[in-house]
């Protein structure tokens, strides 16, 4: 699964599976851009990737300002003439139930979720338009395929945004060559769940789903994110790909 010279923009570079992807993209010939707002994290994603001798930068950006889009591809489009791969990874999660959940917390998902999948969307869509080449790959969730119990209404309603997003820009710009999928992990242990798995009691709720009796790694993502990523799924458009050892088929 060749990537090489593929120039990609990952957002959440820094975080558990963002840093997996950057450094399992970057080893198989990729040039990746880490876009975070974390800049300690993702300048250390950035040395480890360059100490394997592989290509990687880290831009500091807000995904939820659309300043920050336009500075970010224009910046890339600059240094490399060419945007070949968009990962909208990043996402937060605020554990509380709907009848917990104010206002404010429900719209700061949406934003953050949804919004920065719209935004970096919208701003590589000219880029990829242009080469009549490209390809988004968005970070959803088996929440974003089932009413998964454990989890707030909230975070399960912006990864089925995400889900839907995915194939209508898939059925959209197929016509200018530029295709979109998304994936969908199960429970993984990255600083996103690291509280929630302080609780013995949750940690093995999350495993007890798992017909394969594991949890997801941050390995099993990034190769799912590399096999979409390679020229030989180049005819795979607008899937919903779960890495999910089962859970979305009980
Ligand atoms: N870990 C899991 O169990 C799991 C399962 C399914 C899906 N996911 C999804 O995978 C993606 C990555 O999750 P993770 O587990 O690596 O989480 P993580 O918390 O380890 O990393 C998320 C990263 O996103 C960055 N980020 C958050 N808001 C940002 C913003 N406004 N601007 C720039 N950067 C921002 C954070 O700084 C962090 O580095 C998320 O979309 C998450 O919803 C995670």
């Amino acid at each position: 699964m060749n990537v090489t010279g593929k120039t990609i923009l990952l957002t959440g570079g820094a975080g558990g599976l963002g840093s997996e992807m950057a450094m399992l993209l970057a080893k198989n010939g990729a040039i990746v851009y880490l876009l975070d707002m974390d800049e300690a994290k993702g300048k250390s994603v950035e040395e480890s990737i360059i100490a394997a001798k592989g290509k990687a930068t880290f831009l500091k950006m807000d995904i939820t300002r659309f300043e920050d889009w336009e500075r970010i591809v224009a910046k890339i489009l600059e240094l490399e003439g060419h945007i070949d791969i968009l990962v909208n990874n990043a996402g937060i999660n605020i554990r509380k139930a709907i009848e917990e959940m104010s206002l404010e917390e429900w719209n700061t998902m949406m934003l953050v979720n949804v919004g920065s999948v719209f935004l970096g969307t919208k701003y590589v869509i000219p880029v990829m338009r242009n080469q009549h080449k490209g390809l988004i790959l968005n970070t959803s969730s088996v929440c974003g395929l089932i009413g998964h119990r454990y989890t707030p209404e909230a975070y399960s309603a912006t990864k089925g945004a995400v889900t839907i997003l995915t194939k209508s820009i898939a059925s959209r710009y197929a016509k200018d060559g530029i295709r979109c999928n998304s994936i969908h992990p199960s429970t993984v242990d990255t600083p996103l769940v690291q509280k929630m798995f302080a609780d013995p009691v949750k940690k093995q709720q999350r495993l007890d789903e798992v017909p394969l009796g594991r949890l997801a790694t941050s390995a099993d993502v990034a190769n799912a994110v590399l096999f979409l990523s390679c020229e030989e799924s180049s005819f795979i458009n607008g899937i919903s790909l779960p890495v999910d050892g089962g859970v979305t088929c009980c």
